[in-house]
């Protein structure tokens, strides 16, 4: 971990020539997460859509690491009420992306998972909410999966826009399940840069809609 971290802040250019200094001082190791952190924030902060993608393959491991990994989501109850296909034969993805309102660029990566929901268990637990926790839960789910993707330079999109329907019954999934995302996972071939909206807008103190931080510690 700590040599691909020394990797990612030697590829980005300064911050080993930065702090070179450190390397002879007390206090070098001192806060080893203190990298980690930052590491780890740099991959939350670079996460992006990716939509163009090389055809070389994705090593299965990485996959079977990526999806393992994102099992770690919260779930209300602790329901994990999802299941994930992993899709990596030519034929199949030109297909689901034709099912995706012919968005071809998601077949032109090598793998795609299919996130599928079953919301059974969450309803009977939850009679009145059990639904939207089980959309909760496999939104977690997702974004997991696309940061852990980031987090192994890859990319990743979540994709929503499918005849659902249609991509169940191509897939042979239970009629009364529901995909909710599709992800192609592959190495990217473009470095998106887009905008977010400032944190101010989107921050209240104490009660909604008050923005001023006067009272607040
Ligand atoms: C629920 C959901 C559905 C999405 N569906 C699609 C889609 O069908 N096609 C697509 O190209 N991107 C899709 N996206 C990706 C968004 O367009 C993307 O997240 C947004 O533009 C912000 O860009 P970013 O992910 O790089 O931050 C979807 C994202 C979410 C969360």
């Amino acid at each position: 971990m700590k040599e691909r971290i020394k990797e990612f802040f030697a590829r980005k250019g300064n911050y080993y020539q930065n702090n070179e200094v450190n390397e002879n001082k007390e206090e070098k190791n001192q806060n080893p997460s203190e990298e980690i952190k930052r590491y780890a924030i740099e991959k939350f902060k670079t996460r992006r859509s990716i939509r163009k993608y090389s055809q070389k393959e994705v090593p299965w491991k990485t996959i079977h690491d990526i999806i393992e990994n994102a099992l770690n989501a919260p779930a209300a109850g602790n329901i994990q009420n999802y299941k994930v296909i992993v899709v990596t034969e030519k034929k199949k993805r030109h297909e689901i992306g034709k099912l995706s309102f012919h968005q071809y660029w998601l077949s032109e990566a090598p793998t795609l998972l299919v996130v599928v929901r079953d919301n059974y268990d969450l309803k009977n637990m939850y009679p009145n909410e059990g639904e939207t926790y089980a959309i909760q839960n496999s939104a977690a789910f997702i974004q997991n999966l696309l940061l852990l993707a980031h987090f192994n330079e890859l990319g990743a999109c979540w994709v929503e826009a499918y005849d659902n329907e249609v991509v169940k019954e191509y897939l042979g999934i239970p009629i009364e399940k529901t995909v909710d995302a599709i992800i192609p996972i592959g190495y990217p071939l473009e470095n998106p840069k887009i905008s977010k909206d400032p944190m101010t807008s989107k921050v209240f103190f104490e009660k909604y809609g008050n923005k001023n931080r006067e009272n607040h510690h």
